[in-house]
């Protein structure tokens, strides 16, 4: 029976007015779209941090800056996906809960380098000190370039503790008295101190 003897509903008038057929396209994905999507932001294992996840320290935060700054994240992701070949290369895959505190996340796609959310702990502090300094000394084939100003260049204390307030407007849970120390933490230190730091508590929590 063609579609045209069907008394009822006829999908050939769907199929032959364009405008009919965008209305309908939308909706549909409108509605699987707020199906898939609005749980995400009331289910714990999205939303709640994983145990162990702290939010960074004072200084570890002024190293997040710094990678910021840098555009780390234009060769290195923080995503490991839940593959056999990146689980054995990198260690468990990250789940949501990593990255409660992460305002914004540095997820990433693009891998010039590898990926480092799991990169906590991997080497010593010494060794992030030569790599950052010069790739070369450490990965001779490295092509990534030399941060070596960092060992130079002071942290800026003074703004670490708006960055702190800011970040507990968004759901970080600081305390009034770790905003107020945190100056005192990070005063002298460096921008290598701070980014190494960082670096060394990517990924810590779920190893
Ligand atoms: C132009 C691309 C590029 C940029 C920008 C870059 N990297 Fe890299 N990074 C690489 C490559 C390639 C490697 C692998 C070779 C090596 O270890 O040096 C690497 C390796 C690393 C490693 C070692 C990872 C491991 O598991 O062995 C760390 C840590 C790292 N980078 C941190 C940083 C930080 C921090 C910044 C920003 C200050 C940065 N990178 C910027 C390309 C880059």
């Amino acid at each position: 029976m063609s579609a045209s003897n069907n008394k009822g509903f006829s999908h050939e008038k769907v199929e032959t007015s364009n405008f009919l057929m965008i209305v309908l396209i939308l909706l549909v994905v409108a509605v699987g779209g707020l199906v898939e999507i609005v749980p995400l932001f009331f289910q714990k294992s999205t939303t709640e941090a994983v145990q162990g996840v702290k939010p960074y320290a004072p200084l570890q935060l002024m190293g997040r800056d710094v990678y910021l700054r840098e555009g780390c994240y234009n060769c290195h992701s923080q995503m490991i996906r839940p593959f056999r070949a990146e689980t054995m290369r990198y260690g468990h895959y990250s789940v949501a809960g990593e990255f409660v505190y992460d305002h914004p996340f540095q997820w990433g796609s693009k891998r010039t380098g590898p990926d480092l959310h799991r990169v906590g702990g991997k080497y010593s502090d010494e060794w992030h000190r030569i790599h950052l300094n010069n790739p070369r000394d450490v990965v001779p084939e490295s092509n990534m370039p030399a941060y070596s100003w960092l060992a130079t260049s002071a942290v800026d204390h003074t703004v670490v503790a708006q960055r702190m307030s800011a970040l507990r407007n968004v759901g970080v849970p600081y305390t009034d008295e770790e905003i107020a120390g945190a100056e005192e933490q990070v005063k002298g230190k460096t921008e290598m101190e701070a980014v190494i730091a960082y670096l060394q508590g990517l990924g810590t929590a779920l190893k």
